[in-house]
């Protein structure tokens, strides 16, 4: 689904970093998908060792690269579009994570992360609450969490990007933002120029379907 939307803002001869990237699936994807290049970077070096290892195998290590390090405390290096998928919600630091990680974007923000509100944000604390009790009782160390969605877009807006595509799969939201002074994007650059009223309009169209806090978190961003 997160691909599906970055393809159609345009993926083909752009770079991705993945942050996040467990095995590496989704920067395999983008780079069969026409992206220039994609790096994955992860906590865990095994996950590291096996997406390099699948990437060779798939006859791409050429334009794929993978390293060991925590995406909310490494010098990350600047890339066209950054993806955070599923990631958001297995740190604790969330603002941490994205005020490193929005920075490195030249023109694309875009994650997945459990609702925080409405219907399904209680079914992903739920459900989270329940994996966690889980792994409490196997003794495991690591803990999901469900952040503030809202709060993670009104930063995002702070950091001169707007939504430009979301979508809802179950408990999942799947949001791409660019930067608003991106030329590449006319639409965006158009839309921003023309003013007040129109982003008023925009902005009651992108909060459709998002939950109260969501919804607050973008017009808080925007307008403050
Ligand atoms: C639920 S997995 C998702 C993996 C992959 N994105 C996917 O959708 O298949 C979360 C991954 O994020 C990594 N991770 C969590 N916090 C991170 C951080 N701050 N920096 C880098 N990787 C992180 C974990 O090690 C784990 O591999």
């Amino acid at each position: 689904m997160l691909v599906e939307l970055l393809e159609k803002r345009g993926l083909y001869g752009r770079t991705v970093l993945e942050l996040g990237c467990g095995l590496g699936g989704l920067s395999l994807d983008v780079v069969t998908r026409g992206a220039t290049m994609a790096t994955g970077v992860d906590l865990s070096p095994v996950a590291i060792r096996e997406a390099s290892r699948l990437a060779v195998e798939a006859g791409l290590a050429e334009r794929l690269d993978f390293l060991v390090g925590d995406g909310a405390r490494i010098d990350l290096p600047p890339r066209d579009v950054i993806v955070l998928d599923k990631v958001i919600c297995c740190y604790p630091e969330a603002d941490v994570l994205i005020q490193n990680s929005v920075r490195a974007a030249n023109s694309t923000y875009a994650f997945v992360l459990p609702f925080s509100s409405g219907w399904q944000g209680i079914l992903a604390r739920f459900a989270i609450r329940v994996e966690n009790g889980i792994r409490r009782v196997r003794g495991q160390p690591f803990r999901a969490y469900v952040h503030d969605v809202g709060r993670i877009e009104g930063r995002i807006a702070k950091a001169g990007l707007e939504r430009v595509a979301w979508a809802r799969r179950l408990i999942w939201y799947v949001a791409v933002h660019e930067r608003l002074s991106q030329e590449s994007h006319p639409a965006a650059a158009v839309a921003h120029a023309r003013g007040g009223r129109e982003l008023g309009g925009r902005l009651r169209h992108e909060t459709e379907g998002l939950g109260p806090t969501e919804a607050a978190g973008t017009a808080r961003a925007r307008t403050g």
